[in-house]
């Protein structure tokens, strides 16, 4: 049985999209999720005829957690996959449902929300970007991959995450590639 997947995203989707055209994967994707009600994602995840939804955190945070729980129990996932999605997850979801995100560095350097200007800003040479199961912490679970990128010597944020993006659409379709296996052990 294919492995059903939820995509939690908050912005363009370009690494959503990449998964949802991997036809190759043994996946359905049963949902695509956002907090924003604009973002391109969900554009993106109707053209693909895949049910959204979009949950918006209003004023309580903890509504909010419950919602999102809840609305992602409801695709019974067996893989929730956070890609660009710019909220952080309670621990009850994480504990809950198996959860991957990728990350614009190589962490454990530049965690949070601003790691390519963070990495141009530290003048390394390179860096790139990370799978990583998702703890309750910022960025801080077991990575499971990662890919380099070198920092060009004009590059600006947007330049330099562009080029990383790049890297990312192939390094999240691999990374589900190699975690499928052991997830199937567990369904
Ligand atoms: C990626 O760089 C990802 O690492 C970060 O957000 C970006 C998402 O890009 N968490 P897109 O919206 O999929 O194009």
């Amino acid at each position: 049985m294919a492995c059903r997947l939820v995509i939690l995203a908050s912005g363009t989707g370009s690494i959503a999209q990449a998964i949802i055209d991997a036809h190759e994967l043994d996946i359905e994707v049963v949902a695509v999720l956002s907090d924003q009600i604009t973002s391109q994602v969900l554009e993106r995840a109707k053209i693909a005829g895949i049910p959204t939804d979009c949950i918006p955190v209003g004023n309580s945070r903890e509504l909010w957690n419950i919602e999102i729980i809840e609305k992602t129990a409801g695709f019974e996932p067996d893989l929730v996959v956070s890609a660009g999605f710019m909220r952080i997850l309670p621990p009850d979801f994480v504990n809950r449902f198996p959860t991957i995100n990728i990350h614009p560095s190589l962490l454990p350097d530049f965690p949070g929300a601003h790691a390519v200007r963070d990495a141009l800003a530290a003048g390394v040479p390179k860096t790139g970007s990370t799978v990583h199961w998702v703890d309750a912490g910022v960025d801080t679970g077991p990575i499971i991959t990662q890919m380099q990128v070198p920092v060009l010597p004009h590059d600006d944020e947007r330049t330099l995450h562009e080029r990383i993006k790049e890297v990312e659409r192939g390094l999240m379709v691999a990374t589900i590639a190699l975690i499928l296996p052991t997830l199937e052990q567990n369904v």
